[in-house]
C-alpha cells in the first residue's frame, strides 16, 4: 500500500490511462473457468479478468461469511454468522475476519463476499444463520470487527445485502416494503458502521425490491443515502444476477456487475454511443472499483503466486483456534434443570448420545446451505470428541442415530444421561416452512425424555426452533451451526472445560404465531408472496416482544452461566454530551466464568420508540469472587430517533431510563439520565 500517493489520486492516474473497452472491462466478470487457479471453474464466486498492459491485477470474488467458500477446499469452517454474535465478543471476531481474510488472499481471492448484516426479522429466513440476528446495534459491532479484520489483509471486505432482504420467499422478485423510520433504525444502521466505522470496501445490493424498486437500481438508496450522505467512495456491486438494467443501475450507483454480464458491457457501450450513459459516470464507476483496490492494497500486494492454489490447504493451527474459541463462546445454554450441566458423572457411568448430527458431523450439519457453505471434511463429530473426553473420566459412550425413536429411547434408559443432538438444515434460496424441527426430531427428543431423566438436548440450527418437550428435559444447549470444531467444542462445554459463554442474539418465540411477523402479509407477503409488508415497523424482534407484551420462549440476550453473577453499583454520568454508566459484576459463584450484562435504553415517550433497544454490552471473564467494573459510553446515535418530517436524526428531549441486565428480560439494574 502506497504511503504517499492517496488511492484516489492513484485511481485517477490510472484511469487517465485507460480507453472505453479497458474500463467496461473493469465493470463486470466472466466465466470463472478463465480465472487462473480455477479447477474447471471450481471454487469461485466471481472473476473480473486482469488487465495486463495496465498492471491492473485480476478480481477474485469468493463468499463469505462462515469461511472461505464456494467449494475451496483446506480452508477452515468456521461457526455460522449466527454463533459468532452470539459470542457477543468482537474482539474474537475481529480474529475471524483475519483468519478469513488471510485465508482468502492465500487462495488468491482478493473480494470476500460477507459480512451478511441483514437484520433478522423473520425466523423462518432460510438465511437465518448467515447473519447477526435481530438487533441492529450488536449486529453493528460484529459487522465491524469481521470487516476489520478481514481488511487487515489485502482483501475487500463486502457488507450486503443492501439495503433489505429479510427472507428468501421469491428473493429475486419480492419487494420489501417498509416506511423511512424503520429502514433507518432498524436495517440500515449495520451498513452505515460498516461504511462509517470499518470502511468497507465494497457493498452489495440484494437481489429483491424495497418498496417497489429493484434495490440494485435504487437511486437514492445507491445515489442519496450510500454515495451522497454516507459518502461511500467504494465498489458497489450487484448481487449476483441482481442487475435487470445495466444502465440503469449505473445512474442509480452500481460499479459492478456481477458474476458475468456481457449484456452490461454492450449496453453500457451502447448508452455511451447514443448519450444516455455519460462518460464522466463510467469514469466514476471505475474509480470506486480502483480506489477499493488500491486502498485495500490489492496493487501493491498480490496473491502469492504458487501451484494448485485450489487444492492448498490454508487452514492454519490457529485459524482452528479462533473457530474453536468462538464455537465455544458462542454456544448458549438455554436450561440447565439440577445443574445436570457440566457433566459430572463419576467414573464408569455411561453417556447415550442420540441423533444424526451427533454421528456425522457433515458440512451439512455443522453449518448451512448456499453461498455461504464451506466445506468441512474433517470435521470433529461430537460423537468422537465426547467419547474421548468420557474415555479421561472413564465414562462410556452409547450411541443411536435417532432415527428410530424406540432405539433411541432404549440407548438412552440404559444410560445415566442422555443427549440428543436435533438439526434444522437452513439454506439460501428457501424459508423454513414453520419452526419445527424437521424430521420428526421432536418425537426422537420426547421419547428419550421418557426413558431417561437426566436428557440433555444440544440444538444444531441456525436459529429459533419450538421445543414442545421443553418441559421434559432437563437441559438444552443451542450450538448453531458451530463448524468444523463441532465435536471438540460442545464436548468442551458438556464437560465444562469450557464456559457455555453465549447469549441469544435472536428472540426464541414459543410458538409459529407468537412473533412479531405472524401474519401472511408479512411473511412470506401479500399477492402470492410477492409483496412482503413491514408492518411491525421499527418493532422487530425483542422490541416487539416488549411492545406487546408477549411471552418469549427465551428472550434477546438471554444464557446461563455454570456460575452466578451479581451486579451492583450503578453510577450514571454525564460529561459534555457523552454518557458513561458503570457498575459491577461479580461472580459469586464457585467457578470462573463468562458474563455479558447489556445495557438497554428506554427513551422518553415522545420519542415513540419500542420499550427499550439495546445501547451498549460488554463480555466478561471472572474467577469465583472476582468482581469488575465494566464501563459502558453510550453512543450518541442510541438517544435519537429517525424523525421523518426533518428527516435527521432527532433527540427527544426527557428521561431516558437505562436498564442495566443478564438479557433484554432480565433487568437488574436501572438509573437514568436526561436529555
Ligand atoms: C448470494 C450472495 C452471494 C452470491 C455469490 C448469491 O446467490 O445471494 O450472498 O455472495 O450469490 O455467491
Amino acid at each position: 500500500m502506497s504511503k504517499t500517493v492517496r488511492p484516489t489520486v492513484r485511481a485517477s492516474k490510472l484511469l487517465a490511462a485507460m480507453s472505453t473497452s479497458d474500463k467496461l472491462a473493469l465493470l463486470t466478470g466472466v466465466d470463472t473457468t478463465a480465472a487462473p487457479y480455477a479447477d474447471g471453474g471450481a471454487g469461485y464466486a466471481g472473476y473480473v479478468p486482469p488487465n495486463p498492459r495496465l498492471c491492473i491485477p485480476a478480481l477474485t470474488l469468493n463468499d463469505g461469511p462462515a469461511g472461505v467458500a464456494d467449494g475451496q477446499l483446506g480452508t477452515t469452517a468456521f461457526p455460522a454468522p449466527i454463533a459468532q454474535a452470539a459470542t457477543w465478543d468482537p474482539g474474537l471476531e475481529q480474529s475471524l475476519g483475519a483468519a478469513i481474510g488471510w485465508e482468502a488472499w492465500q487462495k488468491g481471492i482478493d473480494v470476500l463476499l460477507g459480512p451478511n448484516v441483514n437484520i433478522a426479522r423473520v425466523p423462518e429466513n432460510g438465511r437465518n444463520f448467515e447473519a447477526f440476528g435481530e438487533d441492529p446495534f450488536l449486529s453493528s459491532a460484529m459487522a465491524v470487527a469481521d470487516i476489520d479484520g478481514i481488511q487487515q489483509n489485502p482483501v475487500i471486505a463486502t457488507v450486503k445485502h443492501y439495503p433489505v432482504n429479510s427472507e428468501e420467499t421469491n428473493r429475486y422478485s419480492i419487494s420489501e416494503n417498509l416506511d423511512e423510520r424503520t429502514l433507518r433504525e432498524i436495517y440500515l444502521p449495520p451498513f452505515v458502521a460498516a461504511v462509517k466505522d470499518a470502511k468497507v470496501g465494497a457493498v452489495m445490493c440484494a437481489y429483491g425490491l424495497v418498496n417497489i424498486v429493484y434495490s440494485c437500481q435504487d437511486a437514492n438508496l445507491m445515489g442519496t443515502v450510500l454515495r451522497k450522505e454516507l459518502r461511500f467512495g467504494g465498489i458497489v456491486v450487484s448481487d449476483w444476477n441482481a442487475t435487470r438494467s445495466a444502465p440503469a443501475s449505473a445512474a442509480a450507483g452500481l460499479d459492478l456487475v456481477m458474476p458475468t454480464s456481457a449484456n452490461a458491457v454492450t449496453t453500457l457501450a451502447a448508452g455511451i454511443e447514443a448519450g444516455t450513459v455519460t462518460p464522466q459516470l463510467i469514469d466514476q464507476m471505475v474509480t470506486h472499483v480502483l480506489t477499493s483496490m488500491f486502498r485495500l492494497g490489492l496493487f501493491d500486494h498480490p496473491p502469492p503466486p504458487r501451484q494448485n492454489v485450489y487444492l492448498a490447504h490454508v487452514s492454519t493451527p490457529a485459524d482452528e483456534g479462533v473457530a474453536l474459541q468462538v464455537a465455544e463462546e458462542g454456544t448458549v445454554l438455554l436450561k440447565n434443570a439440577g445443574n445436570t450441566l457440566p457433566l459430572h458423572l463419576g467414573a464408569h457411568k455411561t453417556i447415550a448420545v442420540v441423533g444424526a448430527p451427533a454421528g456425522a458431523a457433515t458440512s451439512a450439519f455443522v453449518g448451512g446451505g448456499g453461498s455461504a457453505y464451506v466445506t468441512a471434511p474433517n470435521a470433529i463429530t461430537p460423537l468422537q470428541a465426547l467419547t474421548t473426553r468420557a474415555a479421561k473420566a472413564k465414562d462410556d459412550v452409547t450411541y443411536a442415530d435417532g432415527t428410530d425413536p424406540a432405539a433411541a429411547a432404549a440407548v438412552a434408559a440404559s444410560a445415566d444421561v442422555a443427549v440428543v443432538f436435533a438439526y434444522d438444515q437452513e439454506r439460501e434460496g428457501y424459508d423454513r416452512a414453520d419452526l419445527e424441527l424437521p424430521a420428526g426430531q421432536d418425537q426422537v427428543i420426547e421419547a428419550v425424555a421418557k426413558a431417561n431423566p437426566h436428557t440433555i438436548v444440544v440444538l444444531d440450527t441456525g436459529g429459533p426452533v419450538l421445543m414442545p418437550w421443553l418441559d421434559q428435559v432437563a437441559g438444552v444447549v443451542e450450538a448453531w451451526y458451530p463448524g468444523e470444531e463441532d465435536g471438540t467444542a460442545i464436548a468442551a462445554v458438556l464437560f465444562g472445560d469450557a464456559e457455555p459463554g453465549g447469549r441469544l442474539p435472536q428472540t426464541f418465540p414459543t410458538s409459529d404465531t407468537a412473533l412479531p411477523t405472524s401474519s401472511p402479509d408479512q411473511w412470506p407477503g401479500a399477492d402470492d408472496a410477492q409483496d412482503a409488508i413491514f408492518s411491525e415497523g421499527i418493532d422487530v424482534g425483542y422490541r416487539w416482544y416488549d411492545a406487546t407484551k408477549t411471552a418469549p420462549l427465551f428472550p434477546f440476550g438471554f444464557g446461563l452461566s455454570y456460575t452466578r453473577f451479581r451486579y451492583r453499583h450503578l453510577k450514571v454520568k454525564t460529561v459534555g454530551s457523552n454518557v458513561t454508566v458503570k457498575f459491577t459484576v461479580e461472580n459469586d459463584g464457585r467457578r470462573a466464568g463468562t458474563d455479558v450484562p447489556q445495557l438497554y435504553l428506554d427513551d422518553p415517550a415522545a420519542a415513540h420508540e419500542p420499550p427499550k433497544q439495546l445501547a451498549g454490552f460488554q463480555r466478561v471473564d471472572l474467577q469465583p469472587d472476582e468482581t469488575t467494573t465494566v464501563m459502558l459510553t453510550i453512543p450518541k446515535r442510541s438517544f435519537a430517533y429517525w424523525n421523518t418530517t426533518t428527516h435527521a436524526w432527532t433527540v427527544a428531549p426527557g428521561l431516558y431510563r437505562i436498564l442495566v441486565g443478564s438479557s433484554s428480560r432480565d433487568i437488574r439494574l436501572r438509573g437514568f439520565v436526561r436529555r
